[in-house]
């Protein structure tokens, strides 16, 4: 027997425990010592039934992904889970925790399920790109029936325990201990000499599904939009098809062959990059995990508008009462009434209680008075993007909030340390840049000033991880890591229509590529205003040399600030979020060619998608190496979360090195002879691409 799984006897029931820390992910080792320990219990005399759980804070939450791409060593899933199955004597699995992927597949093989109230079960294999792979996709339609195992096995969310007992995955609700009450529920069903259930020999469900031939497209088309570009959610569905056209030997033969050929997709590789980057990313050197915090019970913020509104909403989601302090009563009725209609909009979905709603809105006291903000733990500033009026505040905040408080700013753009210069407390001060809207967006960027302390850093990180945010860490710099990336993907949409591509041709090949949306029609979304306001304010330090499209500055002009005055770089119709192209949009941007004296011609896709991504990627090596950004993976993170970058392709700097530094290094250094300065290749990218490496590379290092 290995030790991370152990065998003992409890009466007349004998439990096999699971303790692979963290997560009792089902390794090898894992794999060898349960079938060692089935074998232990079967010889057993005097234990008449056994119970399968985990040690530790969960059941096993699944296959050991860091053994993906490695050839599998015996024994395999599959052949542990039907030995579980066809086990003579009866078994129970007790989960708790997450009994997640494999580690459900294993429980689906025993023949009954016991979990406590707070556990959840799911496959979430196709957040890897993965499915299920040891018989989850023919067991658990044959234990539910199709339709309720389509959703759980392409969506990859994961049901708590009330739900899986409703929907007969779970069997008992153990009240208590769970070991037990499982070997109290595994004598029970001795003593009521109930059948050795066994799933794969269960078809009732399934053959009724052969009635309705329309119910797998139907389902097909349900995901179509959630699922575009993505490989492994058809594939899923596939497999449980195979569930109900085949028999349970030859649909686990076509499960097999479906999960390898998502093993093997680029897709999945890319999403598990992603799946250890968001838990990297949390690692800071220097402030490690055990870095004092400070507690933070209450809080407060400055300015409700389109951010500050959204940012309270997230205290008070989180159960932590906010302060909302505003300069003039109608921004904040206004501010304050956004947020009531935000929350009503969920209840009215379903998603949210009445309750629920009157218990968050409790939390948030909308206020013109500024010594409502002395008590507060920590304050976040959302006013104008100003340094003046930023500066102002923090000098305001600094007389009258308790010395131990925080002072945050959500600036996007303006620099954290000079506004650190206003208070006598600059360690207290940091960057939490949210993403609009800021209730919805899992981001956040949090930057790092030069004097702020690592119990600063520690504190926002643990508020982070409260309000359910995927943070990243950024150092001080013109838009730190997103927003200074994405400036370059602007530019080059900017100049490619001036060049002769269309707004709607761009769009188009960024969408195609997996974004949501794209730069137009993200433009347009997030209000051109913002960046015209911006530019003005840079306008002055602009060198007249470089080239400038002016387009957008004109359509503000014009009072196209986007979507919500129904006209940007697109139109839109009243009360309508589809973009439209607009021939006074063409006639602005022929005319601005025709001013630099550009000769527009047709442009290629393949140039547009270079052109808007490779400024990101060269862009991204700079902040590398300046150490804006602490790895490549974290820069992914913040595109995957924060700008719709699509996970399937792992993030920018990922997906560079799927296409080969060198590659990228030799296509960008083209475009700089072509189109000048704003083209330098990266020297960090240089130099990977002349010594043959990746990002990846650097990760290591
Ligand atoms: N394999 C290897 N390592 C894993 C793992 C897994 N399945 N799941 C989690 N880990 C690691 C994490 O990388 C992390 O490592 P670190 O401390 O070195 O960074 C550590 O375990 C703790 O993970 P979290 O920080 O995510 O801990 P949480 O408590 O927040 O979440 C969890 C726990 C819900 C289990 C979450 O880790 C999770 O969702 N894990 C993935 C579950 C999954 O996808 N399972 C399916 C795997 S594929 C499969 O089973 C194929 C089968 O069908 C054949
Ligand atoms: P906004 O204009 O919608 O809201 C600003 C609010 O601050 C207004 O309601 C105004 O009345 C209030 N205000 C101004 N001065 C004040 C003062 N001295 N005291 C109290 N209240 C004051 O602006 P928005 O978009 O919410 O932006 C706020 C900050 O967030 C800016 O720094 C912006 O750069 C940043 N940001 C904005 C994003 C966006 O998409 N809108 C995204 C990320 C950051």
């Amino acid at each position: 027997m290995t030790d991370v799984v152990s065998y003992e006897r409890h009466g007349t029931i004998g439990v096999i425990t699971v303790n692979n820390p963290p997560v009792n992910a089902l390794s090898v080792g894992v794999r060898r010592g349960i079938v060692d320990s089935l074998s232990r219990g079967l010889a057993d005399g005097a234990a008449t039934a056994l119970v399968i759980m985990g040690g530790g804070r969960t059941f096993i939450a699944g296959a050991d992904i860091r053994e993906f791409g490695q050839p599998l060593a015996p024994p395999d899933l599959n052949e542990v889970i039907a030995w579980f199955e066809d086990s003579p004597k009866l078994v129970v699995a007790a989960l708790h925790g997450t009994a997640l992927g494999g580690g459900l597949e294993v429980a689906l093989g025993c023949h009954y399920r016991c979990a406590v109230g707070s556990a959840q079960v799911g496959f979430p294999e196709v957040k890897l790109g993965l499915l299920p792979g040891a018989g989850g996709t023919q067991r658990l339609p044959r234990l539910i029936g199709v339709e309720p195992a389509l959703p759980i096995i392409a969506g990859g969310d994961p049901l708590p325990a009330s739900k899986a007992q409703a929907l007969g995955i779970i069997d008992e609700i153990v009240a208590g201990d769970l070991r037990d009450g499982a070997v109290a529920f595994a004598a029970r069903l001795v003593a009521e000499r109930r059948p050795l259930r066994k799933i794969s020999a269960s078809d009732g469900k399934v053959l009724t599904a052969r009635s309705t031939p329309g119910l797998f497209d139907a389902f097909r088309g349900s995901i179509e939009r959630q699922a575009r570009g993505y490989f492994a959610p058809f594939r899923c569905v596939e497999a449980v098809q195979a569930a109900v056209t085949l028999p349970f030997a030859e649909g686990l033969r076509r499960e097999r062959e479906l999960f390898l050929e998502c093993m093997q997709s680029p897709q999945s590789r890319a999403q598990i990059h992603a799946f250890f980057a968001e838990r990297e990313v949390t690692k800071i050197p220097d402030v490690p995990k055990e870095t004092p915090t400070q507690p933070i019970m209450t809080a407060a913020v400055i300015g409700a508008g389109t951010m500050g509104g959204g940012i309270a909403m997230n205290f008070a989601n989180a159960g932590i009462p906010v302060q909302v302090v505003e300069a003039a009563q109608t921004a904040l009725d206004r501010g304050i009434e956004v947020i009531r209609n935000n929350y009503a909009a969920t209840v009215e979905k379903g998603r949210l209680t009445q309750a629920d709603m009157d218990r968050r809105l409790a939390l948030i006291h909308g206020t013109l008075a500024w010594d409502a903000v002395a008590d507060a733990d920590i304050v976040i500033e959302a006013v104008f993007e100003e340094m003046g009026v930023k500066k102002e505040v923090f000098a305001r905040l600094d007389r009258i909030c308790k010395p131990s408080a925080i002072l945050a700013t959500n600036t996007s753009t303006l620099d954290v340390d000079e506004i650190a210069t206003a208070t006598a407390r600059p360690e207290k001060v940091i960057g939490t840049h949210f993403f609009s809207p800021a209730n919805v967006m899992r981001l956040l960027e949090v930057v790092r000033g030069a004097k702020s302390s690592k119990e600063t850093i520690a504190t926002v990180a643990e508020l982070a991880r409260r309000i359910r945010k995927v943070w990243v860490l950024a150092g001080n710099c013109d838009g730190f890591i997103g927003n200074r990336m994405l400036a370059g993907y602007l530019r080059e949409a900017a100049f490619l229509v001036e060049e002769g591509a269309s707004p709607e041709q761009v769009d188009k090949v960024i969408y195609d590529f997996g974004f949501p949306m794209g730069p137009f029609a993200m433009s347009d979304l997030a209000g051109l205003d913002v960046g015209w306001r911006i530019r003005k304010g840079k306008a002055a330090t602009r060198p007249t040399t470089q080239r400038y499209s002016p387009v957008a500055d004109r359509l503000c002009e014009r009072g196209r600030f986007g979507q919500k005055t129904g006209a940007g770089w697109f139109r839109y119709a009243p009360g309508s979020r589809t973009p439209r192209p607009d021939p006074e949009v063409e006639a602005l941007i022929v005319a601005s060619a025709r001013a630099q004296g550009i000769e527009r011609r047709a442009v290629s896709d393949d140039e547009i998608l270079e052109r808007c991504i490779y400024p990101l990627i060269n862009e991204g090596a700079r902040i590398l190496e300046e150490g804006i950004a602490l790895r490549p993976s974290d820069i992914d993170i913040i595109y995957i979360y924060g700008y719709g970058f699509p996970p399937y392709r792992g993030g920018p700097m990922y997906y560079a090195d799927t296409l080969g530094l060198k590659r990228v290094y030799d296509d960008i250094a083209a475009y700089h002879r072509a189109h000048g300065e704003f083209w330098q290749p990266a020297p960090l990218l240089t130099r990977l691409a002349e010594e043959g490496k990746g990002f990846r590379d650097l990760a290591r290092a």
